[in-house]
Parts: C-alpha cells; sequence; structure tokens
C-alpha cells in the first residue's frame, strides 16, 4: 500500500514531506524514508519503523534540501529492513523515486540492467523501475517516464527527481492512487489528499496512464506517449482539522464519537416529511430501475459487511434478488453479470484494488454501476461515474467505524428508494423506517454514553482466549464487523456465527475461556437467541449480551449486559455495532495495542 508525499516549494522541505507522511502512516508504517536534492545531488535518509523514528534522525543529521520526496512502506516485495525502504536511488546517482503499487515484471527487468553491469542495492521491485530510469535518462525527463511506462508491468504510482532538475518533480500513475494539488508558489503529491488539506484544496487526482510535471510555477499533465493535456482541478470539501484527533487518545475512539453526527449528516438532503428521495443524484428513470432484475453489492473488508447489514435490510423492503460477494473473489469466479444487473461497489476509500477491478468487469459485462464511497474524485468513484457520496470526513484510524455507519445510512435510503420506485414500498413503511432512521443518531448518542460501562466489560475480558459473536437475522451482521474490529486491532481470535449454526460445529470450541458475545434485541428471534445462549452456558462460555433496554429477562442468562436503546427491528445493526466498536477498542486498549496502525494492516489496500 504505502503511502508517498512530495513537496516543491519555500517552505521547510522537511517539515512538510515529515507531517505529510504521518498522515500516511495508516498505509503503511513498517519503514520510512526521505530524499531531497541540493546542489545538484540526491540525498536520502531511511528508516525501519514510524515516521516519527525518520524524524528523529531527519534532525540529529540536519537533513535538509530544495525540494523533496517521502515514503512510508507497507512490505511487499523485500522484507522490512533499512535497504528496502523507500526512497531508491539508482546506482549513478542520477535518479530517485518512491512508489506505491507493485511492478509484475521487475525480476525480468533487474536481470537485464544486472546484465548491463548495474548493480542493485535492495531486494525490492521498486528498485527496477529506477534502475531502468537511471538507466536510460539522458536529460530529458519525460522522455525516461515515457520508456519507464512501456517497459514495466503492474501498478505503481511514481514520484521521481532527477538530479539535474531543480524543483521539479515528475510523477506517473497507472492503477495505485496519486493527488497532485497546487498554491502559490508551491506544488504537491501525495497518496491521500488529506495530507494535503493543510496547504491547499484543490487537486486533481492523477488518472491511470496519466504523468505530471509539479514545479513551483504549476502542473503540467501528459499522457504515457508524453503529449499534454489540460485537466481540470477539483475543491475538496474536508478540512484540516477533519483529520487531527482532538483531545481524543486515538483516531478511533474520536471517529466512533462522530457516528452520531456522520449518520445525521448522510440523510441530510436526502430524506423529508418521512421519505427518501435520492433522484438528485441517482438520475435513473423508473422503468430503468424496474428494469434490474439481479443486484449485486461488492465490496471489502467492513465495506462489505455493510452490504451484508444492506442485503438483510433490503430483503424486508422489497422483492430484490441480491448477492453479496467479496470483490477480491467476484472477479474470479463464473458469476452471471450483465446488462440486467444493478452492482453496487462500496469503499470507504474508494482505492482498493479488489473493489475497482470488480467494478471495471461489472462495466464492461454491461452492469448498471454505482459506488458508495466516502471519497469524491477517488479512483472508482470517477471510474463508476454513478455515487453516493458518505459525508463522513476523512477517517484515520485503520479500524473503520464511523465509514460503515455512514455506508449503512446510506445503504438503506438507496434499498428505500430502490423499493419505492420499483413500486415495492408501502408510504406506512417508508414513513416508519425514515422517521426512525433519524432517530437514530439520538440512540447513537445514547449508546456512546454506555461507554464507561463497556470500558469495565472489557477490562474483565481483555484477557479472554478469544471470542465468539452471535446473532440471528438482523443482529448477524453487526456481530460480523464487532469480530472483525476485534481481530484488526486487539489480535485475539474473533468468529462470528449465525447464533442457530453454532451447535452445527463451532460449539465444540466453546469452554469457559472463550466468552460468547450475544446480539439479542428483544425481537421475533430473541428466543430462539436465548436458546442458543444458553447452550453456550452449558459449555461455560462466559456471555456477554447486548439486549435492549427494558428486557429485564435477559439478567437471568448473565449479568453481563451492554442495553441498547430500542429502535425499528430493520434498523438493529445501527444500534448493535457500536457498543462492539467500542468494546474492541477498550479490549485492545486494556493489551496495549497500537489501535490506530494495528500491524500488519493498511487502511487502503491498493494492491491486489
Ligand atoms: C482494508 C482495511 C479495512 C477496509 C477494507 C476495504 O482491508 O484495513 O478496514 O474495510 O480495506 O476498504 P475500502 O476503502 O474499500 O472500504
Amino acid at each position: 500500500m504505502c503511502g508517498i508525499m512530495g513537496y516543491v516549494g519555500a517552505r521547510d522541505i522537511t517539515k512538510v514531506i515529515l507531517d505529510g507522511l504521518a498522515k500516511h502512516e495508516y498505509r503503511g508504517y513498517d519503514s520510512a524514508g526521505i530524499a531531497v536534492v541540493k546542489d545538484r545531488e540526491i540525498h536520502e535518509l531511511r528508516t525501519t519503523g514510524r515516521v516519527s523514528q525518520l524524524a528523529k534522525k531527519v534532525a540529529e543529521e540536519h537533513f535538509t534540501g530544495e525540494f523533496g520526496i517521502g515514503h512510508t512502506r507497507w512490505a511487499t516485495h523485500g522484507g522490512v529492513s533499512e535497504m528496502n525502504a523507500h526512497p531508491h536511488v539508482s546506482s549513478d546517482n542520477r535518479v530517485v523515486l518512491v512508489h506505491n503499487g507493485i511492478i509484475e515484471n521487475a525480476r525480468e527487468i533487474r536481470a537485464d540492467l544486472e546484465a548491463h553491469g548495474i548493480k542493485f542495492h535492495s531486494e525490492t521491485d521498486t528498485e527496477s523501475a529506477v534502475q531502468y530510469l537511471g538507466y536510460v535518462y539522458e536529460g530529458d525527463p519525460k522522455a525516461a517516464i515515457v520508456k519507464l511506462t512501456k517497459r514495466v508491468r503492474g501498478a505503481f504510482a511514481l514520484v521521481i527527481m532527477f538530479y539535474d532538475r531543480p524543483n521539479e518533480i515528475w510523477v506517473a500513475r497507472k492503477g495505485s492512487p496519486l493527488v497532485v494539488g497546487r498554491a502559490d508558489g508551491e506544488g504537491f503529491c501525495a497518496s491521500d489528499p488529506t495530507a494535503l488539506l493543510e496547504y491547499t484544496r484543490d487537486v486533481w487526482f492523477m488518472d491511470d496512464d496519466e504523468m505530471a510535471k509539479i514545479t513551483k510555477e504549476g502542473c503540467i499533465f501528459y499522457d504515457f506517449h508524453g503529449d499534454a493535456h489540460e485537466k481540470k482541478s477539483m475543491h475538496l470539501d474536508w478540512d484540516a482539522a477533519m483529520a487531527t484527533r482532538g483531545s481524543y487518545p486515538h483516531f478511533m475512539l474520536k471517529e466512533i464519537h462522530e457516528q452520531p453526527d456522520v449518520v445525521a449528516h448522510t440523510l441530510l438532503g436526502r430524506v423529508a416529511d418521512g421519505a427518501v428521495d435520492l433522484s438528485k443524484e441517482l438520475d435513473w428513470s423508473e422503468a430503468k430501475i424496474k428494469g434490474w432484475k439481479k443486484i449485486h453489492f461488492v465490496a471489502c473488508g467492513t465495506s462489505h459487511y455493510a452490504t451484508v447489514t444492506a442485503a438483510r435490510i433490503m430483503e424486508t423492503l422489497g422483492d430484490f434478488e441480491i448477492r453479496t460477494e467479496v470483490a477480491s473473489e467476484y472477479r474470479y469466479r463464473n458469476i452471471p453479470i450483465d446488462k440486467d444487473t444493478l452492482a453496487i461497489f462500496v469503499s470507504q476509500s474508494g482505492e482498493t484494488a479488489d473493489t475497482l477491478h470488480a467494478a471495471r468487469l461489472a462495466k464492461s459485462r454491461g452492469a448498471e454501476c454505482l459506488v458508495i464511497t466516502n471519497v469524491r474524485g477517488s479512483t472508482i468513484h470517477r471510474e463508476v461515474g454513478n455515487a453516493i457520496i458518505t459525508p463522513a470526513g476523512p477517517e484515520v484510524g485503520v479500524a473503520a467505524t464511523k465509514t460503515f455507519t455512514a455506508q449503512i445510512t446510506a445503504l438503506v435510503l438507496l434499498g428505500l428508494y430502490l423499493a419505492k420506485m420499483r413500486g415495492e414500498l408501502d408510504k406506512d413503511t417508508e414513513h416508519r423506517l425514515v422517521t426512525a432512521l433519524m432517530d437514530i443518531p439520538g440512540k447513537l448518542a445514547s449508546v456512546l454514553d454506555k461507554e464507561k460501562d463497556i470500558e469495565m466489560l472489557a477490562r474483565d475480558f481483555a484477557d479472554a482466549r478469544g471470542f465468539f459473536f452471535i446473532g440471528r437475522g438482523l443482529a448477524y451482521p453487526p456481530a460480523l464487523e464487532g469480530a472483525l474490529k476485534l481481530k484488526e486491532i486487539s489480535y485475539l481470535h474473533a468468529e462470528a456465527y449465525p447464533a442457530g449454526e453454532m451447535k452445527h460445529g463451532p460449539i465444540a470450541l466453546l469452554d469457559k475461556e472463550l466468552p460468547v458475545v450475544a446480539l439479542v434485541p428483544k425481537n421475533g428471534l430473541w428466543e430462539k437467541t436465548v436458546s442458543n445462549i444458553e447452550e453456550s452456558m452449558a459449555r461455560k462460555s462466559p456471555i456477554i449480551a447486548v439486549a435492549t433496554e427494558g428486557d429485564d429477562e435477559i439478567a437471568n442468562y448473565t449479568d453481563h449486559i451492554i442495553f441498547t436503546p430500542e429502535t425499528e427491528p430493520e434498523l438493529f445493526p445501527f444500534i448493535g455495532v457500536v457498543p462492539l466498536q467500542l468494546f474492541a477498542y477498550y479490549i485492545a486498549r486494556q493489551r496495549g495495542c497500537d489501535i490506530d496502525m494495528p500491524r500488519n494492516l493498511a487502511k487502503s489496500v491498493t494492491v491486489e
């Protein structure tokens, strides 16, 4: 995955780059590096570990230069070592670059260049690109990069400096995200626009097969043949404060607390007088909507669980034929996709490679495509076109929280809208659910008021061997997401099961060291879920229940209860997931884990 930052301008070069890298750390944090050009010489500094370690080295060595680039790494090719950290420099010291992506034919390029006597210094795929550039560079950066783009296969966002091109940064993109920004007398590039918010909100999202020259005077965009073209900039509607932690100890906790506002914002302008209206965003006629026979939801990770949630809610609203698929599987199975299909892609970042490739496949098969994303202008948004943008603001914690609730809000609205346009939704149901949705922010606020109790509960259970999460019907999707949160940030094994399925295998694992978190809202499935709780108790598993306020009977089964406000049964996932996010957060905190940057994970996964 990796995060990239580049800067040319009058500010303190290393500060801009290090601050920018810190904002990219969620994309990778096993090593970091920086390179500058000074008096026609390339200097670079690298370290294993975090950006803070790099900052220490920069300060100790008084490292500075005229313009520069930086990188924070999530290892793909080559282990975590200083030697493999970026930036990489050509062995003739004329070119330096940072890279996000994978060069698939790196071995072949390396063998060729080694046969020409070029010495390699790392085990990375990236080095093949910089050594190749060094080999072909004859004073014209554009010509060299054009040659490189013809030679390499795979995905890349590259940021390049040449020793003899003062105040010039070159970028090229194919498959990995890259954004370019400009302010008066300065130019920037980054993997994530959030890193630029402090300096500018006018940005260009690079397209595939596009390169650019960034200077203090402006940016020029070219295609991979080297022909220049005009490109429209985009104004970002996020502000810099949104991407800070404020007084919270972790971004994740801040983002959990933002959820009441996020749901309210997501509803804004999309509901009025107990009715839903998405016609401003979705230019679809009734006839078109009625024409789709199948709905495919495609996503990864938490976004996938948002679609699993949505599918279960939508089933209650209309006669939909729905599939929910993990993007990395969708592409490689023989799933019928055609013009009768509405394919909905959900991606917080809008950059996940698996989801992007799945969207390309669906588009090529003639399906109507829609994306739900938190990043306007992201690659998936630009490629798919039809979009519902979730206004959750930048999410920094690697474990997604507020974007999940924003996604399910948008998805429920979409489900209601589609059912209504197909003539399958009665007015009372629409009114009932829209009114209940508008009450969700207040209800989430009251769940957040239980934070202290949940923290205490987490203290009692932080030493557990692992956890099972169970729920039936609409209580199952939040169980999936609760288990994922716990796995991601506390490294405990956690598994979610439909409560009734436990007896068909997983129950064999239960004992007194394996607690069961049971989502047991007071609805038509309460009794059945309670039977499953009893089965777990019979195997001595401690029970933690997420139950509805006023449910006095649940105390007969356990003392560990998180009471949540009542809502319409269809909307339980909103209420059920938040206590589980807090539970995972406090377990991880109790266990001393790195909550915002859990090991081995990256927030945005731009490799397949
Ligand atoms: C990564 C992140 C997950 C995220 C998933 C999908 O695996 O660690 O938190 O849910 O990607 O990301 P997307 O941006 O497509 O929603």
